[in-house]
């Protein structure tokens, strides 16, 4: 099922042609919108003249600095994972998570699944439990996989892609803190993220990447975001709620709500694709990977040869995800059987 989809998933770029095609709809859209419904929400919203109860969210961080940022840490140090429908730990999400425990060191991990008493077993589980640091820092935490979105009826076979859409967003108005994708690799700290009210990655020419946020769970962002599902829930458009229309509809508007990540979080399809076609890849230069695993299928040359990676086979798989992950796991590589 997750294959088929995945062959579904338009590259979340747009091209030249696309993008002028998109700016042209973009402009009559936003004009319309803010003629019909979507002024009074931005407003109301924005600037909390109206008595709404959201105008606490512009009254809380007006005037804030997107650039410079608070002088502190204003975001919880709270990776969030989402796990709808499947809760153990395959490999690679083991070494997603010792990648962000060693090179970031949040102080909580939260898996958020809406698996009923989801336990932390099997293998991967196991190992992360033997890691005491590491296993004190997880917290499950049990939510219900959104079937709607105001009222409207969430798609049948995205359900879980939007769902997980819409869910981080909800996590992250809850709590605030870092929302990573299960299958982005961390490189390097984001500390230095944690002083911005919401940090996007928005690569240029590309509509923003929801596989990673940092955010103030107040961020004006976020609440607008999540509002921009209403009456305008798209079940069939795979990236267009989740990518497509909070940044044509929200930050083309209003860039000053984020704090603009191009680049550094390896959302580029190039760099995700890299990982398996090139054994030699300056992967260390970006501070998060998106790995693109559901993609590696038809990404890999070699996949037929590896189609599960596991702590022995990584050992001598030659393209530069298995240098990431050796180095997570302390393993040498081993390249004496392979051609
Ligand atoms: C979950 O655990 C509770 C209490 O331990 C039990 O009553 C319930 O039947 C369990 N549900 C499932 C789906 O296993
Ligand atoms: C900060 O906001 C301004 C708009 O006020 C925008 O042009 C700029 O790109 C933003 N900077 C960052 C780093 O996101
Ligand atoms: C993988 O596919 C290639 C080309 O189709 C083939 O030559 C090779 O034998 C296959 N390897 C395995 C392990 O199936």
């Amino acid at each position: 099922m997750f294959k088929t989809i995945f062959r579904f998933i338009p590259v979340r770029r747009y091209s030249n042609s696309s993008f002028i095609a998109g700016v042209i709809f973009g402009c009559c859209l936003i004009s319309f919108v803010n003629h019909e419904f979507h002024r009074p929400l931005f407003l109301s919203l924005l600037s909390g003249n109206d008595g709404n109860s959201n105008g606490h969210y512009e009254t809380f961080f007006k005037n804030f600095d997107n650039e410079t940022g608070a002088d502190r840490f204003i975001v919880p140090n709270i990776i969030h994972f989402i796990r709808f429908d499947n809760f153990p730990l395959g490999f690679v999400d083991y070494v997603v998570l010792k990648a962000a425990m060693r090179n970031h060191k949040p102080d909580k991990f939260f898996f958020h699944t809406d698996v009923k008493n989801a336990t932390c077993e099997g293998k991967y589980w196991d190992l992360v439990k033997k890691d005491r640091d590491l296993w004190s820092r997880i917290e499950v935490k049990y939510l219900e996989a959104p079937t709607e979105i105001f009222g409207q009826q969430l798609s049948e076979d995205f359900r879980f892609y939007h769902g997980s859409d819409i869910a981080r967003i909800r996590v992250l108005m809850q709590y605030g803190g870092i929302y990573l994708d299960n299958d982005c690799f961390v490189i390097h700290s984001l500390d230095k993220y944690r002083k911005f009210e919401c940090v996007v990655n928005w690569d240029e020419g590309q509509f923003l990447g929801n596989q990673v946020f940092i955010a103030h769970k107040n961020s004006r962002f976020l609440a607008l975001y999540l509002e921009s599902y209403k009456d305008n829930y798209y079940p069939d458009r795979w990236y267009y709620n989740g990518g497509e229309r909070p940044t044509t509809e929200i930050l083309f508007h209003h860039p000053h709500l984020i704090h603009r990540v191009k680049g550094n979080f390896g959302a580029d399809t190039g760099v995700g694709s890299s990982l398996f076609t090139d054994p030699n890849y300056d992967w260390r230069r970006f501070d998060i990977i998106h790995m693109l695993m559901g993609h590696r299928y038809y990404m890999d040359p070699h996949f037929n040869e590896t189609e599960e990676f596991d702590e022995d086979n990584i050992r001598t798989y030659r393209y530069t995800f298995g240098t990431m992950a050796r180095q997570v796991l302390d393993l040498e590589p081993d390249f004496s059987l392979s051609p």
